[in-house]
């Protein structure tokens, strides 16, 4: 081969490799919104610096530890226990919010969404528990599954053959139990067997209420501090270094022994929810692994956290919202006098759809503090005044804002 030749193919190859390098900086940067997507990835320390240098401790107390000017925001204060219902209370209470703060002389802080998803972060690992369930059904349940067969909790004495469940790890959180859960499985499930048990299955919100029991159980902390926050791109290797791949596609990339992990799914996915799905599918999944020669991996430190990240990124967890009850909402709640029926902008609002926009709690929570008051200001001079929102609202006017505005051409 003659050296100019040589020099050619190098000169090719190397134009190839930075078109590559250049496709895949792009590729990230352009996937970066989404890492934003919740708050599982702000950082909760950074946040409560965020908490006090833009002023909400001049004002709000987090468990009662604060200035007393505005409600606590932790979970014996008035406000709810999800991060939907945060945000919700912050838009219903915002106007208030707002005339205290002109009152007081203090400066409007604007935001980043970094800046706002690690506020979120904070307020929910020292505040907010990420899903409540009812404790008392959740006692029963922890009969009615077997669980107490095998274990103990506290003062509920029950079978001996598993831990005393008082004394496991430092807190039961959602994440946390996912990884407990999956990790302990094979060993129950041998257990069960020479009982003669069935493989116990958790519905809709049994597994919340069996949390909200066992966390009431054995007291103790409830924080997720100690694995957020979670890195979406750690949790995305995981995904193909435990073996995910191999069965489960992410948006049609991948396996397809086990379902596609990364599809719009209809049906609300919790945390919570999801350590049950994993759960009840756990013996078929082995099954499958075994047939393929897969090992079936175990999950450490924060590693479950990283990989839920992951998840969320793909959007996995639906915010459970129909878009036809937000669609009517956005009408009864008045927003369409300003944004128009369909939110793609009226005379006064903006258009709230635009394509590559993805509306979450928190930068919603964002977009009501970046521009909350000029909207508010708008209502005011149509003699509107300030559309409040219910609880639960939030999910299906998200859902709505969200669905493509192809799909209203039907
Ligand atoms: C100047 C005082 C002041 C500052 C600063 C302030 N708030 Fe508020 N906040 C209020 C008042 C007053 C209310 C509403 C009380 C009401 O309506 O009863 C409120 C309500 C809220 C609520 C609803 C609480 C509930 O349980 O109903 C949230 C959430 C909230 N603020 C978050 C924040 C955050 C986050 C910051 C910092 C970025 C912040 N606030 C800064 C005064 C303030
Ligand atoms: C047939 C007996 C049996 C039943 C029924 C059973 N477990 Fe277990 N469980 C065990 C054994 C044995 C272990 C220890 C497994 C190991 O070492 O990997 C365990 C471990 C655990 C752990 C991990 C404890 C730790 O040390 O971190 C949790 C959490 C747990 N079980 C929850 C449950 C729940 C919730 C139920 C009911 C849905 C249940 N178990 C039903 C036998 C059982
Ligand atoms: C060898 C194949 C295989 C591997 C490897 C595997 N899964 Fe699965 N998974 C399945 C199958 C099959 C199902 C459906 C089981 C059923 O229908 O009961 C499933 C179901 C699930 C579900 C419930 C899905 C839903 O929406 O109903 C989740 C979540 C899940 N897997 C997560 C994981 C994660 C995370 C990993 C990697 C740690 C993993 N799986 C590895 C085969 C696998
Ligand atoms: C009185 C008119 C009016 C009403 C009613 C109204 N908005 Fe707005 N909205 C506006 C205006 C004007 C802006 C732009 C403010 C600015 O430029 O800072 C806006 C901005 C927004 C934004 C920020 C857009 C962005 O850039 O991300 C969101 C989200 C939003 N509105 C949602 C709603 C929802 C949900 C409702 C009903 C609960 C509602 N609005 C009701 C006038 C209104």
């Amino acid at each position: 081969m003659s050296s100019r030749r040589q020099k050619i193919i190098l000169i090719v190859a190397t134009t190839v490799a930075l078109l590559v390098l250049l496709g895949i900086l792009v590729w990230q940067r352009r996937g970066s919104p989404e890492r934003w997507n919740t708050f599982l990835v702000g950082d909760p320390r950074m946040g409560a610096q965020t908490f006090r240098q833009k002023g909400c401790s001049g004002c709000h107390s987090v468990l009662g530890a604060g200035a007393k000017l505005a409600p606590d925001l932790g979970l014996q204060g008035a406000a709810g226990s999800s991060m939907n219902e945060l945000v919700t209370q912050m838009w219903n209470h915002a106007p208030r919010m707002w005339k205290q703060l002109k009152i007081s002389s203090v400066s409007f802080p604007q935001f980043t969404p970094e800046e706002m998803a690690n506020l979120f972060a904070y307020l929910y690992v020292t505040c907010y528990d990420d899903e409540s369930g009812n404790r008392a059904h959740g006692e029963l349940l922890f009969t009615q599954k077997g669980c107490i067969r095998c274990h103990s909790i506290g003062e509920n004495a029950g079978g001996n053959v598993g831990p005393n469940l008082s004394e496991i790890g430092p807190v039961v959180t959602p994440i946390f139990w996912s990884q407990t859960m999956w990790n302990h499985a094979p060993a129950m499930q041998a257990h069960m067997h020479e009982l003669n048990m069935a493989w116990p299955q958790f519905e809709g919100e049994q597994m919340n209420d069996l949390l909200a029991f066992i966390r009431y159980a054995r007291g103790g902390p409830e924080r997720e501090s100690d694995v957020l926050p979670a890195n979406p791109r750690r949790g995305w290797a995981l995904f193909r270094e435990k073996g995910c791949i191999a069965c489960h596609a992410i948006r049609g990339e991948g396996g397809t022994v086990g379902p596609d992990l990364g599809s719009d799914r209809p049906l609300p996915r919790t945390l919570t929810q999801t350590a049950g799905l994993m759960w009840n599918h756990s013996p078929e999944m082995w099954a499958a692994m075994k047939t393929k020669g897969i090992e079936r991996p175990t999950f450490e430190g924060g590693e479950m956290a990283d990989l839920i990240a992951f998840l969320y990124s793909v959007r996995y967890f639906e915010l459970g919202g129909s878009p036809i009850v937000g669609q009517e909402l956005f009408s009864e709640r008045k927003c369409s006098q300003c944004h128009g029926s369909d939110a793609h902008g009226g005379s006064i609002g903006p258009n709230l759809r635009k394509a590559g926009k993805v509306y979450t709690p928190v930068n919603f929570a964002l977009a009501l503090w970046s521009h909350g008051p000029r909207m508010y200001a708008k209502a005011e001079e149509m003699g509107l005044g300030w559309p409040s929102l219910n609880e639960g609202d939030l999910s299906h006017l998200l859902a709505f804002l969200n669905s493509s505005p192809v799909q209203d051409k039907r």
